[in-house]
């Protein structure tokens, strides 16, 4: 939509130039066009709008998860069972890994969408997202890529991936607030969904405040809704430009060092560390088991050292602005309370 914003009532003048800055900054960040992105609220809020805007009446019914994602993603799509989605999660194996062929036997020709994450936050595995792709592609089934835990970390290409949405927050690795989400859709399905959990700021004109009439936005903006995080916006077009400026594959090969230290370091104490050991395979946080990951967590918040519990482990995110020292710290402390470590 084409808006000449000196026509604009004051109040909207600023909200509409701003949301649309946040689109650009995205989708240059993600390889994408700006129509193609819709600006959220949170990540569950453009899930949500996309999966409001799927029909699963026909034999295409069926939702394909891992049992690596993050709640949110699990909430929605088993909420869409009111709706006759079936939703079916695919497993870890043994080696505590979700290979691309346990995705053979469940995407077929009733499959509507293929919703995975692309790193764990639980365990810091990475998903093989491009078997995953072109396993889904060659049933003509679209994949939704949750990158919540990859996106400012690593680089995420929308086309060198193949996926066809992808969702995500800005306040972890791309060093934003809460309050704002984006939502990738390819081109070429915008007209695939028919959002119903919707708003006026994804309506195809805003400004017409048509209220006998509902015609989404043609583009990726069908997916917004009612006025966007302002505040938010501005730290996380900052976020994203700062991460730029620092360079996201500089930061991923400096994760990948400290990370490497830490693993060392671990295995030097005698701990066990949940995260795959191949570089490849793991993002930019790692899992250490714990005794008691809660206490652990709260000891070393004592300390000034920021971490969290997850599934019973220590997960230990470390960014661009950590140090090797940094790492040195977090063992020298570990090493103090080993019977944390299990
Ligand atoms: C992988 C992943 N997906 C989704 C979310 C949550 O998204 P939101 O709260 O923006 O809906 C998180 C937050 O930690 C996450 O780690």
């Amino acid at each position: 939509m084409a808006v000449d914003v000196h026509r604009l009532p004051a109040k909207f003048r600023h909200r509409f130039p701003i949301t649309e800055a946040a689109r650009t900054a995205f989708a240059r960040l993600v390889n994408a066009a700006p129509e193609e992105i819709a600006v959220t609220t949170s990540l569950s809020a453009g899930v949500a709008a996309l999966a409001s805007g799927l029909r699963f009446a026909g034999v295409r019914n069926k939702v394909v998860l891992t049992d690596w994602e993050f709640p949110t993603i699990g909430q929605i799509w088993h909420a869409q069972e009111a709706r006759g989605a079936r939703v079916v999660h695919v497993p870890e194996d043994e080696t505590g890994q979700i290979a691309p062929k346990n995705f053979r036997n469940v995407i077929d020709e009733e499959t509507k969408l293929v919703s995975v994450t692309h790193v764990c936050y639980r365990n810091g595995a990475k998903l093989d997202v491009d078997s995953v792709v072109r396993l889904a592609h060659e049933h003509e089934v679209p994949v939704l890529l949750d990158a919540y835990q990859s996106i400012g970390s690593l680089p995420v290409d929308v086309k060198a991936l193949g996926v066809d949405f992808l969702a995500c927050g800005t306040l972890k690795y791309l060093l934003g607030s809460a309050g704002l989400g984006f939502l990738y859709c390819r081109r070429e399905l915008w007209d695939t969904a028919w959002p119903t959990a919707t708003g006026w700021f994804a309506d195809q004109n805003v400004f017409e405040m048509d209220i006998h009439d509902y015609s989404p936005a043609p583009d990726a903006r069908r997916f917004q809704s009612g006025t966007p995080p302002v505040p938010s916006i501005y730290a996380g077009i900052a976020g994203i430009e700062l991460m730029e400026e620092i360079g996201i594959a500089e930061t991923q090969k400096h994760v990948r060092k400290l990370n490497e230290l830490l693993i060392e370091g671990v295995d030097d104490l005698g701990g066990t560390v949940a995260t795959p050991r191949d570089p490849n395979r793991r993002g930019a946080l790692v899992c250490i088991k714990s005794t008691d990951a809660e206490r652990l967590v709260a000891q070393l918040a004592e300390e000034g050292i920021v971490t969290s519990s997850r599934d019973g482990n220590l997960r230990v995110s470390p960014h661009a602005y950590n140090t090797p020292e940094d790492i040195k710290t977090v063992l020298w402390e570990l090493a103090r309370r080993r019977e944390f470590l299990a």
